[in-house]
């Protein structure tokens, strides 16, 4: 059984980008269906479909990222493996396309969770990744809409792995982290569940969503189930909507969010290729 969700953010989507968005987050899910289809681990699968998302400047993240209050981009983004519980991540990261694969670099090479600031940017250069700048020009900026991005996958060893990545709230204090490179935040994946977050970062960040959400999944509840119930309870207490993904071991999947719309695409073994959506309907499960 293998299982690929990805999302493009909860953000303040408008009707004139659904096409756009629907077609980057397709894009992104066959991207990370290839990794599946081909033995491909579900870390490489997630990471494989973050890329493909930071590098489409519809999204808020890598090449699309929004600018904070000096004008500057500043990117977070995070990594888990679901088997071992090994993440990486980097925050408040500057002048690399994709934060993702440094994310996964800071996994992979370092004892370290989390690099931060002009040390994460010091270690992607270390591990040579080169000098990009993410601002796009401010014409394309203008009509910029987009959220957060996350995917989340199983593989054929059952193996779960979740990846989220982002340029943050637009106008943010520099130096500002979200909840997109915080393990349990914004992103989290265990043997039993994996979860991507979008919304406001603070409110994820005090609620610790994804791994409120993993563990009504360890508790018994459907992701979809757990999902809606996290996210109701977060819209009372805080009064802004979220969205967020979320995949268990069975291989079911949910995608709830209570903003309009967040696209969002997914492709499981036995389907004939990928679904993808502007805004979520009851998927069975
Ligand atoms: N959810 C992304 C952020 O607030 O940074």
């Amino acid at each position: 059984m293998a299982a690929i969700v990805v999302h493009g953010g909860a953000g303040r989507w408008d009707a004139a980008d659904r096409t756009l968005a629907v077609a980057g987050v397709a894009r992104a899910a066959a991207v990370a269906w290839g990794v599946l289809a081909a033995g491909g681990s579900a870390l490489d699968a997630v990471v494989e479909a973050v890329v493909s998302l930071e590098d489409d400047p519809l999204f808020n993240a890598g090449t699309g990222s929004v600018l904070n209050s000096r004008g500057e981009v500043e990117m977070d983004a995070s990594v888990m493996a679901g088997d071992t519980l090994a993440a990486g991540g980097v925050a408040c990261i500057e002048r690399v396309r994709n934060p993702v694969l440094v994310a996964r670099r800071v996994l992979q090479a370092t004892d370290c969770v989390l690099l931060a600031g002009s040390a994460a940017s010091a270690f992607a250069r270390e591990q040579g990744f080169a000098d990009y700048d993410p601002g796009l020009p401010r014409a394309v900026r203008a009509g910029q809409r987009g959220g957060t991005v996350g995917a989340v996958a199983l593989d054929d060893a059952w193996r779960l792995a979740a990846a989220t990545s982002t340029g943050g709230r637009e106008g943010k204090r520099p130096g500002r982290v979200g909840d997109s490179p915080i393990p349990g935040a914004g992103n989290y994946a265990a043997a039993h569940a994996a979860v991507s977050a979008t919304g406001w970062g603070e409110q994820v960040l005090r609620y610790v969503t994804a791994k409120d959400v993993a563990d009504r999944i360890a508790r018994g509840a459907a992701p979809e189930e757990a999902l809606r119930e996290a996210l109701d309870d977060m819209a009372r207490r805080f009064g802004e909507p979220i969205g967020a993904i979320a995949l268990d071991a069975r291989g079911r999947l949910g995608v709830v969010h209570g903003t309009a719309a967040m696209p969002h695409g997914w492709r499981r073994s036995g389907e004939p290729g990928v679904t993808a959506r502007f805004a979520a309907v009851k998927i069975p499960a």
